[in-house]
């Protein structure tokens, strides 16, 4: 595998499309090269936690791989789209190896960040493709090993990747749990000044609305959200209505809120 990683490294197609990129939410690591190499850096991370050689050079494998084509992809297009960067950075890793777990591997990265946007928008997500991957990925192990890689960037809320771990645990046997979790999510300034809001689920907990609460909400046209203040500092999400000058006691998950800025 070693050898696999050092044609792709010299391949013209790779030195073309690493150049690719610009700052956006979620990457303010601009161009590929720049996403390649801060990878590269958590897998050295990594490695204290005595990943054999095997797995450090498929982690390798993919790190190069996985996001290379973007610049070639059709934008947006649905991760088995034969033109999303998924699909064409499986295809070109073909051409090296014929390792279906590892090809699966490049052409699922994304479904874990899918499944948790369903999920942090609504509580729910799609079971039904989570249960595609969970049969379809074979080394839980590696798998989770890069999705923390590659979940670990500068841009990145560490709450989706400590999520899905806790999702795939549930279902299958891996040694990668929430202590694997790099500890090194920081901030860059490559990207200037970022703010924005973490979510996090704490637990179902009960929750009172006093009467009157939702007055000023409702004349916002805001039915089913409450303010930070009226929660005690949490913030909540569901879909169910009440009457602007009612008071009710429910139990509902809630949802932490952590302002950052970097
Ligand atoms: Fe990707
Ligand atoms: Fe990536």
């Amino acid at each position: 595998m070693k050898e696999i990683v050092q044609q792709i490294m010299t391949d013209a197609r790779y030195l073309k499309n690493i150049e690719y990129g610009r700052p956006r939410p979620g990457h303010p690591e601009r161009k590929v090269k720049y996403h390649i190499a801060e990878l590269e850096e958590n897998l050295e991370t990594l490695k204290s936690r005595g990943i054999a050689e095997d797995q450090y050079w498929k982690l390798k494998f993919l790190i190069h791989v996985h996001d290379t084509f973007k610049a070639e992809a059709v934008p947006d297009s649905a991760i088995l789209h034969p033109n999303s960067h998924a699909s064409l950075a499986r295809k070109f890793a073909s051409e090296f190896t014929d390792d279906t777990d590892l090809l699966n591997m490049i052409q699922y990265h994304d479904v874990n960040f899918a499944l948790w946007k369903q999920f942090s928008g609504t509580g729910f997500y799609d079971t039904a493709r989570f249960s595609t991957l969970l049969e379809t990925i074979m080394d839980w192990d590696l798998f989770l090993m890069f999705l923390i890689l590659d979940g670990s960037t500068s841009g990145k809320d560490p709450v989706k990747i400590r999520w899905f771990i806790k999702e795939v645990r549930k279902h299958k046997e891996t040694i990668v749990d929430e202590s694997w979790l790099l500890q090194n999510w920081t901030t860059s300034g490559e990207f200037g000044s970022v703010q924005g809001v973490l979510m996090s689920v704490i637990h179902p907990q009960p929750i009172s609305i006093t009467p009157g609460s939702g007055t000023v909400l409702k004349l916002l046209g805001v039915t089913h959200k409450l303010t930070r203040a009226q929660t005690g500092g949490a913030y909540y999400l569901f879909e169910f209505e009440f009457g602007p000058g009612a008071g009710i006691v429910f139990t509902c998950i809630v949802m932490k809120m952590n302002s950052f800025m970097f």
